[in-house]
């Protein structure tokens, strides 16, 4: 069953049992409250992206080491462009599975949030 399907499945069964969706469903809550950057975006980050983007490896000329580099592709787009596998942008990680989607969420949640240093 491709993941589309069962999404709109889950959607469908969980309408049907609304008031015990928690407890049915732990795993599909994507909290998106205060979105901490050492607690999740650095982790994130480091365990995706860092290989390349370091500052000793700088590919593509991109560092996302340290939080102000971060927040320099936070603020041009091009951070989300690429996670989000917008087009126009190149899909991150190169060569490798795109983020989840609670992953993304909550990243964009962490600049909407205002790249806290939290
Ligand atoms: C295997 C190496 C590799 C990994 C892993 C990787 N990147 Fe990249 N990234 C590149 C290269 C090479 C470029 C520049 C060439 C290109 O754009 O395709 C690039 C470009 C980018 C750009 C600029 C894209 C644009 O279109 O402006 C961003 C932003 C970026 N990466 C973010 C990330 C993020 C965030 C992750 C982790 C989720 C990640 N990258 C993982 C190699 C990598």
């Amino acid at each position: 069953m491709n993941k589309y399907l069962f999404l709109v499945l889950l959607t469908l069964i969980s309408a049907c049992y609304y008031d015990v969706e928690e407890e049915l469903y732990p795993n599909e809550i994507c909290d998106t409250q205060e979105v901490s950057y050492s607690g999740f975006v650095k982790p994130v980050l480091e365990d995706n992206c860092l290989i390349c983007h370091n500052s000793g490896s700088n590919m593509g000329n991109v560092t996302l080491e340290g939080i102000d580099n971060v927040r320099i592709y936070s603020a041009n787009g091009r951070l989300l462009g690429a996670i989000k596998h917008e087009p126009g942008f190149s899909p991150m990680p190169q060569g490798n599975e795109k983020l989840s989607d609670c992953q993304i969420t909550k990243i964009e949640a962490w600049i909407n949030q205002g790249t806290m240093d939290n």
